[in-house]
C-alpha cells in the first residue's frame, strides 16, 4: 500500500506503523509530517505547552546501563535546597509555565519520599498566588515506587507523573538494565499510576543498539494498547561513563535522530489527542532539532529550570545543551525558537493532556 493511504486510515495497525516508520524518502517525510501536524492542529491545537524541568538531585540507586548519572557514574552528587527548588518554580510560574517538572534520580528512601511530598506542597502553595487559581501544575518524574508512595505524591499535590518503559521489547529492556530492575515493576508502576487517577506519561529511547523498527512499532501499538496520556521520548545517545558507550556502541547520530523525528509524527497520528513532549536530547544531536519535533507533531517543550551551578552534574547523556545558559537567556530563547516555527507558547495554561480527559470520559 502506498503513504499516503496508509496516512488516510483511520485505524493504523502493526504493518502500517512500520511502514510510516521505515520512510526514507525525503517527499514522502514531508506527507509524514505534514499529516502529523494536521492530526496535532485538530486534536489539540497548534500550541506549544511548557513544563519548566527542575532536576532536584542527581543522587540515583540504579545502575541503568545507559545512564550518566546512574549509581556508578563518576558525577559530583546534589540534592537542591527545598528553597532553591521553590525559587526554581517560582521561576517557572514568572515566566508563565503553567506546570513544572520535578525530575531526579531514583530513590525509595523514607526521607526522600517525605522531601518530595514536601516539595510539592511547597510549590503548590507558594506558587498560588502567582499562577493559575491552583498554583502550578506538578508532574513526578522520580521513577519506580511503591503504589503507597505515588497515593502520597498524588495526595500531596502532583496529578501528572512521568515513567519511561524505555523499550517495549522485554529482552531489550533486559539488555540495557542490571537484573535488579525488571521489566514487570516496571510496568506494574504505570498501571498503579493510571489507577490512583495519575495523568500518566510514559516514553521509549530509540535508536538502541539492537531495536528494530518492529520493536519501535510495539513502542507505539503500547502506548495505545495502555491508554498513556502523555508521551516523551527521545533519541538514545550513548554516555561516556557507562557500559553502552559510544565505543562499545558506536552509533548513527542522522538515523537516530530521524527516526525519533518519525517516532514522534507516527505517534501522534496514530494515539490523536495525547501530550507528546520534544525532548532535549533531540536538541543534543543537532541544534533546532526540538524545533523539528514540534513540526512532526509534539505539542509540549521542557526548559531547562535546573539551577546552571548543578546542571553539570546532571548528563544522562553526553553532549546535553543549554548547561551554562541563564535562565532568562533560555526563556527569551526559547520563545524565539518555538515562533520561528509559526507555533505560539501556551502561557498560564497547564495544559491537561485531553485524552486523559477522554478516557475517563468513556466509563
Ligand atoms: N540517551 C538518551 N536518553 C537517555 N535517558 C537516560 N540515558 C539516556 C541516554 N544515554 C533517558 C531515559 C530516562 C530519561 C529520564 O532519560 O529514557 O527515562
Amino acid at each position: 500500500m502506498n503513504i499516503i493511504n496508509i496516512l488516510n486510515k483511520e485505524f493504523h495497525d502493526k504493518d502500517d506503523i512500520i511502514a510510516l516508520l521505515s520512510i526514507s524518502d525525503e517527499s514522502e517525510l514531508e506527507l509524514l509530517r505534514a499529516k502529523a501536524e494536521e492530526i496535532l492542529f485538530k486534536h489539540t491545537g497548534d500550541k506549544v505547552f511548557l513544563r519548566g524541568l527542575i532536576e532536584f538531585s542527581n543522587y540515583c540507586v540504579n545502575d541503568c546501563n545507559y545512564c550518566g548519572i546512574r549509581k556508578s557514574a563518576n558525577v559530583g552528587r546534589y540534592t537542591l535546597k527545598m528553597q532553591d527548588i521553590i525559587d526554581s518554580a517560582l521561576w517557572s510560574a514568572s515566566q508563565g509555565y503553567g506546570s513544572a517538572v520535578l525530575q531526579s534520580g531514583e530513590r525509595r528512601d523514607e526521607a526522600f519520599v517525605d522531601f518530595v511530598c514536601e516539595a510539592i506542597r511547597n510549590i503548590k502553595e507558594k506558587t498560588k498566588s502567582v499562577i493559575l487559581p491552583e498554583g502550578l501544575g506538578i508532574t513526578l518524574s522520580v521513577g519506580e515506587q511503591s503504589e503507597e508512595t505515588y497515593r502520597r505524591f498524588f495526595e500531596a499535590g502532583a496529578k501528572r507523573y512521568l515513567l519511561r518503559i524505555e523499550s517495549s521489547n522485554q529482552d531489550l529492556f533486559s539488555k540495557i538494565h542490571p537484573k535488579e530492575q525488571s521489566f514487570e515493576n516496571r510496568y506494574r508502576c504505570l498501571k498503579s499510576l493510571q489507577s490512583i487517577g495519575f495523568q500518566t506519561g510514559t516514553g521509549v529511547m530509540i535508536g538502541l543498539p539492537g531495536q528494530t523498527i518492529e520493536d519501535l512499532a510495539n513502542d507505539v501499538l503500547f502506548f495505545r494498547d495502555n491508554n498513556i496520556d502523555m508521551i516523551g521520548m527521545g533519541p538514545f545517545i550513548p554516555s561516556a561513563d557507562t557500559p553502552m558507550n559510544a565505543e562499545i556502541y558506536p552509533w548513527d547520530k542522522e538515523r537516530n535522530l530521524s527516526l525519533a523525528l518519525k517516532m514522534i509524527a507516527v505517534s501522534r497520528i496514530v494515539l490523536k489527542d495525547v501530550n507528546i513532549a520534544s525532548t532535549t536530547a533531540l536538541q543534543a544531536i543537532k541544534d533546532g532539532a526540538r524545533e523539528d519535533g514540534l513540526r512532526f507533531g509534539a505539542n509540549v517543550i521542557m526548559p531547562q529550570q535546573t539551577p546552571q551551578t548543578v546542571r553539570k552534574d546532571y548528563q544522562l547523556y553526553d553532549g546535553k545543551p543549554f548547561l551554562s545558559e541563564s535562565l532568562n537567556d533560555l526563556s527569551i530563547g526559547l520563545r524565539i525558537r518555538v515562533e520561528s516555527i509559526g507555533r505560539k507558547l501556551a502561557l498560564n495554561e497547564q495544559g491537561d493532556p485531553l485524552h486523559f480527559f477522554n478516557r475517563n470520559s468513556k466509563f
